[in-house]
């Protein structure tokens, strides 16, 4: 009954479009964690959507979209999309629903996460910028604002007034910074709450009640596994848990519903922001990957390090995840390679790790063991039918599934929603 989707590298998967694509069969898609931080895109019609709140199966004309209490909000976001989703005829109305125990970011987590990534000198993890993690540091140091607190008045007062408190401490004391005021926040956050009043809901109570129905849930993960708080690239990660069991506690959902666990995985590997990256290519290669594959950060435009396909990080990407299966994107952009590699193995100081090391220190220093593969030269853009693919490109996705001991069942050649194949 609930189907969730997760990145199985370090994000940019290209779920937005994979989401878009499966909406097709779903009653229901739910976002479950992440922020404004994320970016997920979907193409229609030659026309390209950036969502970072909104869940990408908005484009669907019936379809309701949740976003659920494990995600921080930022209204600011959250309505310039959905202004630019009305401006171009997409109505949100009545089918995007928020859920009230969803934290809120308000302006002192963004300028916060600049200023504190800027802090870590040489440590900067390269944030997107946009309070994410600065949020959830308030959720659990439990002076955060949910979105039920931040619509009431009242309440909305007195906890701005403490947190904004502490807040103002630190830009004046410790930064050195422009402090803000209370009353601005206030009334610039006046009109968002006016209109989010009529899209607030009990999401675990809706989600539970729908699927007692028989109503299919999408759930969208955001990130990828090697960004998730405990089992990523600690401390080059986001503030959530990316991994599958976020969207149980990121929506109050019972594991016992969730019948299918579906990865995204690229047919190479990307990372935008620092941290460790073992099959990381530099130089031309790098360059030709960046430029054929169009990678800069939907979120912040920043180009995106590009590398070889790491098949150690998906494997332990099918494993805690629970993978029933993978969806490999951008295929397509691998045509015209003479050969391609697929990393199999690290090695560190005289041992062969065969499996993803939570060591920061062997995860930073190994040489990669590869395998290669030949590539092919034909545009596979217009490719509909598996058996129509190069035999080599065949070869690559055959040699990745018993690699990572998932199978692959379909494979996005272009950001379209119809450049998908059914293997
Ligand atoms: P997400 O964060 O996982 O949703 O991925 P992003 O939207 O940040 O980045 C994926 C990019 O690749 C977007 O620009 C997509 O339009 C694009 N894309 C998705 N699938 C494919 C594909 O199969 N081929 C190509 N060439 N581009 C794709
Ligand atoms: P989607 O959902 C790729 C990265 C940032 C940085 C680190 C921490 O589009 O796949 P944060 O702002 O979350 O505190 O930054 O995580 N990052 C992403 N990288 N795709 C994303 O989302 C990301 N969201 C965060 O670049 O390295
Ligand atoms: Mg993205």
């Amino acid at each position: 009954m609930v189907t969730v989707v997760v990145g199985t590298q370090w994000g940019d998967e290209g779920k937005g479009k994979v989401i878009d694509y499966l909406a097709q069969d779903m009653d229901i898609v739910a976002r479950y964690q992440g922020g404004g931080n994320a970016g997920h895109t979907v193409v229609i019609k030659n026309k390209q959507y950036i969502f970072h709140l909104v869940p990408s199966g908005i484009l669907h004309p019936d379809m309701v979209c949740v976003i659920g209490n494990g995600v921080v909000v930022d209204p600011v976001s959250l309505f310039e999309e959905i202004e630019y989703l009305e401006k171009n005829g997409v109505s949100i109305e009545g089918r995007l629903f928020i859920a009230e125990n969803a934290h809120i970011t308000l302006p002192y987590h963004k300028i916060l996460d600049q200023i504190e990534d800027k802090f870590r000198g040489k440590g900067s993890l390269g944030t997107t910028g946009r309070g994410t993690g600065t949020t959830y540091a308030d959720k659990f140091n439990r002076i955060g604002i949910r979105v039920i607190d931040f619509l009431e008045e009242e309440i909305f007062t007195e906890k701005l007034k403490i947190a904004l408190e502490l807040k103002n401490y630190l830009f004046k004391e410790y930064y050195k910074e422009q402090m803000l005021a209370m009353e601005k926040i206030y009334e610039e956050t006046r009109k968002y709450r006016e209109k989010m009043k009529k899209m607030v809901k009990n999401i675990a109570l809706y989600l539970d009640r729908e699927t007692e129905k028989g109503k299919q849930v999408l759930a969208e993960g955001a990130q990828g596994t090697f960004l998730d708080i405990d089992f990523g690239t600690y401390p080059y990660v986001t503030a959530s848990n990316t991994i599958a069991g976020g969207a149980c506690t990121g929506l109050g959902l019972s594991p016992k519903k969730i019948s299918r666990i579906i990865g995204v995985a690229k047919a190479y590997t990307t990372r935008v922001g620092m941290g460790p990256f073992p099959t990381e290519l530099k130089g031309q290669e790098a360059e030709n990957l960046r430029t054929t594959g169009n990678e800069y950060g939907a979120t912040t435009g920043r180009p995106r390090r590009c590398g070889w396909f790491d098949a150690i990080l998906v494997k332990f990407a099918c494993r805690v995840n629970g993978l029933d299966e993978l969806i490999m994107t951008k295929l397509d952009v691998l045509s015209g390679l003479r050969r391609i590699k697929i990393g199999t193995a690290y090695n560190f100081e005289g041992t062969v790790y065969n499996e993803y090391p939570l060591n920061t220190k062997v995860f930073t220093g190994c040489d990669v063991t590869y395998e290669e593969v030949d590539g092919w030269d034909e545009n596979i853009g217009g490719i509909r039918r598996y058996s129509e693919l190069p035999l080599n490109a065949k070869r690559y996705i055959e040699k990745i599934e018993q690699t990572v001991e998932v199978p692959i069942t379909k494979i996005s050649v272009g950001s379209s929603r119809e450049q998908t194949i059914s293997k």
